[in-house]
């Protein structure tokens, strides 16, 4: 089916947001995610230039707001060991599903896995070096995004910084996704919600310019190929 890309489809809903979901399909998609991740979101790249330039300065706590199956802070708590690097890094999610399933196939990461909402973090006061999210900013309406950004931008201290990472909304991110996730439809992602769930993602995500829009001022929109969207602040270049 060809859907037109051309605006938001705010009215699309993820199956992973249904809370009647069907549990082993919710689980199995968690424990997808992270080849998913690996393929698309670069966290090599994240950790490279945003995490360990800091931690090299000393120990740092991170934030990951929306962790899902926690995948991301498991591999930045690996590279920043193998590193000899020290940092606290909180997974955090609104959805208990998630954090039940994240802190259950924990491997010894030192990660520590939360139920809130980064407000809730704001209101008790707690500050990061880093926050960020992967794959969350297209579950929120500008409204609430916009909150998002509000709370991250006041949850970093000092030289800190917030990047939120996701899919930008193009023909090119559906038809390569379609396609990739349509070979492995029957194999690796048998069993999950990560195809259909993926394909409604790129409809819900945000074009550079919406995110431009959306965003306040001190916050920088950049693209990266082949379809990838990042949403910065830091306390060093905010207004
Ligand atoms: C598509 S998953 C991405 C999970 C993970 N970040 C990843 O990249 O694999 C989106 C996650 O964000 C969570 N989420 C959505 N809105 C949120 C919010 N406002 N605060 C915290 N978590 C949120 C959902 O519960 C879900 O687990």
């Amino acid at each position: 089916m060809r859907h037109d890309l051309s605006a938001r489809a705010v009215d699309a809903r993820e199956l992973m947001d249904d809370p009647d979901a069907d549990i082993a399909m919710l689980e199995r998609t968690y424990e997808r995610f992270r080849p998913v991740n690996a393929l698309v979101s670069s966290p090599g790249l994240f950790y490279r230039r945003d995490i360990r330039p800091r931690a090299r300065r000393g120990h740092i706590r991170i934030l990951d707001v929306g962790a899902g199956g926690g995948d991301v802070c498991r591999m930045l708590a690996a590279r920043l060991r193998r590193d000899g690097l020290s940092a606290e890094i909180t997974a955090l999610d609104a959805d208990e599903r998630a954090v039940r399933w994240a802190a259950r196939h924990d491997d010894g990461s030192g990660v520590r896995y939360r139920c809130a909402f980064a407000e809730e973090l704001l209101a008790a006061g707690e500050k990061y070096d880093v926050v960020f999210s992967n794959h969350v900013m297209h579950h929120l309406e500008p409204q609430e995004l916009q909150g998002l950004l509000r709370d991250s931008a006041g949850l970093v201290g000092e030289s800190g910084v917030v990047v939120h990472r996701d899919i930008a909304r193009s023909r090119t991110a559906y038809a390569l996704y379609g396609t990739l996730t349509g070979i492995l439809a029957s194999t690796v992602f048998r069993g999950s919600f990560i195809r259909e769930d993926g394909l409604i993602s790129i409809r819900r995500s945000y074009t550079t310019g919406e995110l431009a829009s959306v965003a306040p001022s001190g916050w920088t929109v950049r693209f990266g190929l082949p379809s990838r969207l990042e949403l910065r602040w830091e306390t060093t270049t905010a207004p």
